[in-house]
């Protein structure tokens, strides 16, 4: 895993300053100038724990810390001997604060207009879309009433409850229900094949699994319950043993599956022991009083799976005080965050992934500004040529004041037109931020011009699962902000670009991102797994002087002269298709899955919409074309093994290209020259690597014939 030599060395020599808080529409900047950041900033680094110790104040706790931080490289613990809760940080005490009745969620589904099959069962032929406000004592009684159901199915402080569910209230409110006895939770993107259910159900050993019959997404009912049993089915084969599974009714799509009883008697069907409850009938039963289970800081909050370099998604552990703090932290400076005074957040963002744990929901809960939440597509209803300005219409209606999505939404947004927004007031918005990977100059200015009125400070905030929170992003108050680069470290975060020693580099050399002291989001672990936690994060750069081990991001990066950080992108054999990881192996392993593939070999290529796309390298097993004759590797089994791909892992991971290859070029000591193939897939006319250690050369000469 080498440092990738840097073809594109941006040099972006525009710079946008700050405004007064007034010009860009809030009442006061947290953090109003840069001098005041680099004092902050310096202070935080000087005096971690005093700095955390006062940020961690902002939360309310049942009991405070005898001790701000025990570091124990890799091993951080923050805020010991404390007790708190999650949910009751972002509800209850905002009820018992006196603002029960304020809105707390703002949730808009999917169907609307004529081009709806499903019509939403709340909104009678859905002329105008489903919307529901939910004030904090909604939330209190919501999800007092699903933990009382999760704790009448069984579910105790420190189990993980699985969650496989569309972008609905419902899930908002299962997770914090989790929280608030004390479960830690496991979100899995609805997005994902049943596979990736199985495996994660199995690696975090979790005996629940809340879904929905289905999502909206695209005018389609999603069929996630469907998934959910197929899954279920796969497991039996593991061994593993799912107690129950409880059911939303969203999308009504598919007669009601007879393996359902009511919450009373639950009753297995057939040969498993798995029973199907709907959340309506169970949540009948229950009393809608539930007190918040005081946790330990360091008891966890959840697991989020990410991809990794090797084939099996790593489970990322979170733990309750330690990421609260951070993600109130960071929500509340990034964001210019400030309660009463009329914002209303707005997250494009999934919550099956991070960005939507901790900036839909935790983040803006705990800060007690409205956060929107949509369930479905940018493009629904959709214009001719599949163009959508559904985003626009829902930020003039809801009058949006700061919204955060992805540099693929907003290229995708460039291609559909600017005047797809223009027919929009979009004057409500006050701050803007991207997240995700990289984001291209232009498409920082199309959004900085197009949706931000020239107005609008952006946020490009640069963080990870593993970082919980923004680790750099500009303070939209306070610092400058220059198109593509994430700017400067969030306060107590002392990021740097080293080389493989350690040392920092000097400005403009590229080098490894690495993080050289402990922050309270940081992960405290992949989950059942300590090596891959050491190795994926500890072990590769270490303080040159005292041999502390950094944490390294596993992303490439240079600091420019005014010490602005660049990210580059990852260094490992991961790949970020339209903002979301994926590992190459999880990608290859489905494709030699396939009965005809040999050898899979997959690597990222440039594309201008999702930033990176796949592109498989397969070979196929001879025997296969001696049992089917006929077939030519060609256009038909293309596609089909781009479609099973997409059936083993989720649509995201299908690839753009399939190539056949006779061998795939490998060193001598067998390893595929990964390197090599991202250079014909990219098109790169002369082949730059060095192949004098390759094994078959008739192969590179076959690659790059396929290429002419
Ligand atoms: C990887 C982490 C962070 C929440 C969503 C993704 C890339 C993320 C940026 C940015 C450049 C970025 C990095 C990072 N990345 N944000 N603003 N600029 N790169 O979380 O799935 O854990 O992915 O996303 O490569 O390592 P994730």
């Amino acid at each position: 895993m080498g440092i990738e030599p840097i073809s594109t060395l941006l040099h972006e020599n525009r710079k946008f300053p700050p405004a007064p808080a007034a010009a860009s529409g809030f009442s006061r900047w947290h953090i109003a100038s840069m001098d005041e950041y680099r004092q902050l900033h310096k202070k935080s680094l000087q005096d971690p724990e005093g700095f955390w110790a006062s940020e961690a104040g902002c939360l309310s706790w049942f009991r405070r810390w005898d001790k701000v931080l025990d570091w124990n490289p890799p091993d951080a613990k923050w805020f010991l001997g404390a007790q708190l809760n999650a949910c009751f940080n972002c509800v209850d005490r905002h009820v018992q604060s006196g603002h029960g009745d304020q809105i707390a969620l703002i949730w808009e589904g999917e169907p609307v207009g004529p081009q709806t099959s499903h019509p939403s069962p709340g909104s009678a032929y859905a002329k105008e879309p489903e919307i529901r406000r939910l004030t904090y004592r909604d939330l209190q009684i919501e999800t007092s009433k699903v933990a009382n159901v999760l704790r009448r199915l069984g579910v105790k402080k420190g189990d993980v409850v699985t969650i496989y569910m569309p972008m609905v209230p419902e899930l908002a409110i299962a997770i914090l229900a989790c929280a608030r006895i004390g479960a830690a939770h496991s979100v899995i993107f609805g997005g994902f094949a049943p596979h990736a259910i199985t495996e994660r159900v199995t690696d975090a050993n979790s005996r629940i699994i809340i879904t929905a019959d289905g999502g909206y997404r695209r005018g389609e009912a999603v069929a996630l319950q469907k998934n959910v049993e197929e899954a279920i089915g796969q497991l039996a084969n593991t061994g593993h043993i799912v107690n129950h599974i409880l059911v939303l009714k969203r999308t009504g799509h598919e007669p009601p599956s007879q393996r359902f009883h009511s919450g009373h008697a639950p009753a297995a069907i057939g040969a498993s022991p798995t029973k199907f409850h709907w959340w309506h009938e169970i949540e009948a039963l229950v009393s809608d009083a539930c007190p918040c289970e005081p946790m330990d800081s360091e008891d966890m909050l959840f697991l989020l799976y990410t991809s990794g370099s090797t084939g099996k998604p790593k489970g990322i552990l979170h733990t309750t005080g330690g990421y609260l703090t951070y993600v109130n932290t960071t929500c509340r400076l990034a964001f210019n965050m400030i309660p009463d005074s009329g914002q209303i957040f707005w997250c494009s963002a999934d919550i099956g992934w991070v960005t939507g744990h901790s900036y839909v929901l935790y983040g803006p809960l705990m800060n007690r500004v409205p956060t929107l939440m949509y369930e479905g597509a940018p493009n629904f209803p959709s214009f001719p040529g599949g163009k959508g300005d559904r985003f626009w219409d829902i930020i003039a209606r809801h009058r949006v004041t700061q919204f955060y999505t992805a540099p693929t939404a907003i290229r995708t947004f460039m291609k559909w037109g600017e005047e797809l927004p223009a027919r929009h007031d979009l004057s409500s918005l006050r701050l803007l931020g991207t997240v995700g990977e990289p984001i291209n100059p232009e498409a920082w200015i199309w959004y900085h011009e197009h949706i931000g009125r020239k107005q609008c400070p952006i946020v490009d905030t640069y963080w990870q699962t593993e970082t919980a929170g923004h680790i750099c992003t500009p303070l939209p108050g306070a610092i400058p902000t220059k198109p593509g680069s994430c700017t400067l470290p969030m306060l107590g975060i002392d990021a740097a670009v080293v080389n493989e020693q350690g040392e920092e580099l000097p400005a403009n050399k590229g080098g490894l991102f690495v993080i050289r002291k402990p922050w309270p989001g940081m992960l405290r672990g992949v989950y059942g797994n300590r090596e891959r936690f050491i190795s994926n994060y500890w072990s590769r750069v270490k303080d040159p002087a005292s041999s502390t081990p950094y944490y390294f991001s596993a992303d490439g990066a240079r600091r420019d002269e005014d010490g602005y950080f660049w990210i580059q992108g990852r260094i490992d054999d991961v790949i970020k298709v339209s903002g979301h990881l994926l590992g190459t192996m999880e990608v290859e392993s489905a494709l030699v899955s396939h009965p005809m593939v040999a050898e899979a070999a997959v690597v990222g290529m440039p594309h201008d919409i999702k930033g990176n796309a796949i592109c498989a390298f397969v070979t196929i097993k001879s025997k296969w074309f001696a049992d089917n004759p006929g077939q030519q590797p060609g256009e038909e089994l293309r596609k089909q093994l781009a479609a099973h791909v997409a059936k083993e892992v989720g649509a995201l991971a299908r690839p753009d290209q399939v190539r056949f290859a006779e061998g795939l070029p490998k060193t001598r000591s067998g390893k595929i020259m990964r390197r090599l193939l991202r250079d014909v897939a990219a098109g790169v006319e002369k082949i730059t690597q060095d192949t004098t250690t390759l094994e078959d050369f008739s192969v590179v000469a076959k690659l790059r014939a396929d290429e002419e």
